[in-house]
């Protein structure tokens, strides 16, 4: 059984003329509605359609520009930034491209001014870096910090270089073994360090006075090159795990940076440096 409604239940008791005329102004009120109704939604619709095309479109301003490492300058000075080997993008995905324009063209640069400032018109103004750094007074932070942060992203830029990574293959892969067992366990170790560093640092591996490889780590821009260095030596590879170096693509993820560093390690050159070292002793 249908059930009326009650409202219209109540329209069967009127009479049946009332009834009509009723309905026909019912009718009428509903055709008004209905076009008010249409009227409105169209103005809505159209009204929203004007508000898209109205949003303004990104200015260049707005858009992210990857710069050109070459168009970085420094301040005349002493110490010349070293030049970045390869483009901006050129790590990605395991370094993106943002981070290492603002690590190179901000951080790096900032560094290299700062020292230059600061050492100016000093005793160690005309040696070589790393004899600022095993000769300076650790308690002039300013000098130590920006020497530190010099040297240090120096020696990162080249560390790294596209479609590199993988393991070492000339005499360093061999003083890996005689020092580590293998590359597993030295690969294991360093990233344990680099992992570990409180805070802003790096990861270091050097050879010491008598020519082993060792694993050590460093605060803020610390090295194995200074006098307060726990373990002292000549670093060959170094990895900034500041958060300026890895926050923007994995944020609070410093493992998977620390990963993606392996992938894109220059070994060619780390054997460079430490063949270099070995002659040196
Ligand atoms: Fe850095």
């Amino acid at each position: 059984m249908i059930k009326r409604r009650p409202e219209l239940a109540n329209w069967q008791s009127i009479p049946y003329v009332t009834a009509k005329n009723k309905f026909k102004h019912m009718k009428k009120k509903y055709l008004v509605f209905l076009s008010l109704l249409s009227l409105v939604l169209f103005s809505c619709n159209n009204k929203k359609l004007t508000e898209v095309v109205e949003v303004p479109l990104p200015s260049k301003e707005d858009k992210m520009i990857i710069g050109n490492p070459e168009d970085v300058k420094a301040d005349d000075g002493t110490f010349k930034m070293v030049a970045l080997p390869y483009s901006y993008e050129a790590l990605a995905p395991n370094i993106d491209a943002l981070t290492m324009e603002l690590h190179y063209s901000k951080h790096y640069l900032t560094y290299t001014n700062n020292l230059n400032k600061v050492i100016a018109g000093t005793e160690l103004d005309q040696l070589p870096i790393e004899e600022v750094l095993k000769k300076l007074d650790v308690s002039n932070a300013d000098l130590r910090n920006n020497a530190g942060g010099f040297y240090n992203h120096s020696l990162f830029w080249d560390s790294m270089a596209p479609k590199a990574g993988g393991q070492p293959k000339d005499t360093l892969a061999l003083a890996i073994n005689r020092d580590f067992g293998s590359f597993a366990n030295f690969k294991s170790q360093f990233e344990a360090a680099a992992e570990k560093r409180f805070g802003s640092g790096w990861a270091w591996l050097i050879t010491d006075k008598a020519g082993k490889l060792q694993i050590t780590d460093s605060a803020n821009q610390d090295n194995p090159l200074m006098s307060n260095a726990e373990i002292k030596g000549t670093p060959i590879l170094g990895l900034d795990v500041w958060e300026h170096a890895y926050y923007l693509n994995y944020q609070y993820k410093r493992r998977k940076y620390i990963d993606a560093f392996f992938n894109v390690i220059n070994w060619k050159k780390i054997n460079e440096r430490y063949e270099e070292a070995m002659n040196a002793k």
